[in-house]
């Protein structure tokens, strides 16, 4: 079922069918948590986590629980939640501030700190030392196993266990115009944001994918959420979110994977950033934001993006209001769902208590376009499981032959408004992975870009 020309038949393109076996198959889940989450670059927090020396937050590569933290030396660091002795959870709590992390198990301890150990994450406590190991035990090579690749991406956290991932901006390519609309102050700074609320967990019982994928460009299922958008749950008066959108483009970057709805470069219809709130401290925030926008953009005030996936397993809603999201795999039909809201710092309390009322009505588990969506993957997922169903391929042929290269952008593709054009290029991406392909060999094409954004003035 994994091998290369299986992966060839379940993901054909050409034709535009997808097999079933990609959501429901147990020896696919398998195949990829060792092919694609032990290379992918995955995001795995927020700076706004873990704002002081010894805070940490635990988060998940694929199935593999990390720690995430600072250490005194204000370095961020990735670590397997795994002791090395016997592989209890070295921390078992959600996030907090620890200076020594401490087995609960049998009790050896590891410390991040350069003043007390040379390679951060080494063993600096183990009971019985003497009497136990004659004082004897390697205290580097027992330590806890380090990720290689930590990047802080403007205030977003990213990890990769391979040593010979690409940099993360060529990971990102050209699609880092897009993604830098959810990280992005809105004066155009890197990062500035703040977290707003936790972290929201939940679990939904369908594949990782599915989520993804509809992360990724999916404007066909307007019909979903035409309840949701009847009762009006926008953020500006009187609007629905889809309301006050012109039609988005679904831009998909072929070689990379990543994609989502939005807007090329040329487009000509004004931008989406409602300004009429009923409150004119919440107005004055949003002209602010338009204004700035403009100033920084210039021509290309256009760009923009609403919703979007990078690939495997992110997604985010960009440019006010801002949220990330992880689809974390649990099995081959549950999928652990993160999602973490941004806005800006210096925002005002108004502006702050809105979004936060916002958010909450719109995503995460009871936000009620959020909730459309879960339906549809559960049942997708419990009707696809039959040994029937699976025989049959999913239609991934909307808009097949419709997608033209986005001008100034390397590998663009845009595909227009009804497309799966970037679904297909999510799983031609997938299937690279999937096929042990050589970072060398899966390399996207180096059109040179044109479009650049100036940050701050
Ligand atoms: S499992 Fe951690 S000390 Fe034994
Ligand atoms: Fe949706």
């Amino acid at each position: 079922m994994t091998d290369r020309f299986e992966i060839d038949r379940m993901v054909d393109t050409d034709r535009g069918v997808i097999s079933r076996e990609l959501f429901v198959n147990r020896d696919v889940f398998d195949a990829e948590l060792e092919r694609v989450f032990t290379r992918a670059w995955l995001l795995v927090g927020h700076e706004g986590l873990i704002p002081d020396p010894d805070d940490y937050f635990v988060s998940r590569m694929g199935k593999d629980s990390v720690i995430l933290t600072r250490n005194q030396q204000n370095e961020i660091m990735v670590f397997l939640n795994s002791c090395p002795h016997r592989g209890m959870k070295v921390c078992r709590y959600d996030q907090g501030n620890e200076a020594v992390f401490t087995c609960p198990y049998h009790g050896w301890s590891f410390s991040t700190n350069r003043d007390r150990v040379e390679v951060p994450g080494q063993l600096v406590g183990v009971p019985h030392f003497e009497a136990g190991y004659s004082g004897n035990l390697d205290r580097v090579k027992w330590g806890l196993p380090r990720c290689p690749n930590v990047i802080n991406y403007k205030g977003s956290i990213w990890a990769s266990w391979d040593p010979d991932a690409p940099a993360f901006e060529d990971y990102l390519g050209d699609m880092k115009l897009y993604l830098d609309t959810a990280l992005d102050h809105r004066d155009g700074a890197p990062g500035g944001s703040e977290l707003l609320g936790g972290v929201q967990k939940w679990r939904i019982r369908c594949n990782w994918k599915t989520v993804s994928e509809n992360f990724a460009g999916d404007l066909y299922h307007g019909i979903s959420h035409q309840s949701a958008n009847l009762a009006e749950i926008g953020m500006a008066t009187g609007k629905s979110r889809r309301d006050a959108l012109p039609l988005r483009h679904a831009i998909g970057f072929e070689g990379l994977g990543h994609g989502g709805l939005g807007f090329p470069p040329s487009y000509e219809e004004r931008p989406f950033i409602p300004d009429q709130y009923g409150d004119p401290e919440i107005d004055a925030y949003y002209k602010q934001v338009r204004t700035a926008r403009e100033r920084r953009l210039g021509d290309r005030m256009r760009v923009g993006l609403v919703v979007g996936t990078i690939f495997p397993n992110m997604s985010f809603h960009a440019d006010q209001p801002r949220s990330l999201a992880f689809a974390h795999p649990i099995s081959e039909t549950e999928v652990e769902m993160w999602r973490i809201y941004l806005v800006d710092a210096d925002a005002p309390k108004a502006v702050k208590d809105m979004l936060r009322h916002y958010y909450m009505r719109y995503s995460g588990p009871g936000g009620m376009t959020e909730s459309d969506d879960m339906e549809n993957w559960t049942s997708v997922t419990a009707a696809s499981e039959g040994a029937i169903a699976r025989r049959h391929g999913f239609n991934y042929q909307l808009g097949m032959g419709k997608e033209q290269p986005v001008e100034g952008l390397r590998g663009a593709v845009d595909s227009g408004n009804y497309s799966e054009g970037n679904a297909r290029i999510y799983y031609r991406r997938w299937a690279q992975f999937m096929k042990e392909m050589s970072w060398d060999d899966m390399a996207p094409p180096q059109t040179k870009s044109t479009v650049e954004v100036a940050h701050g003035d």
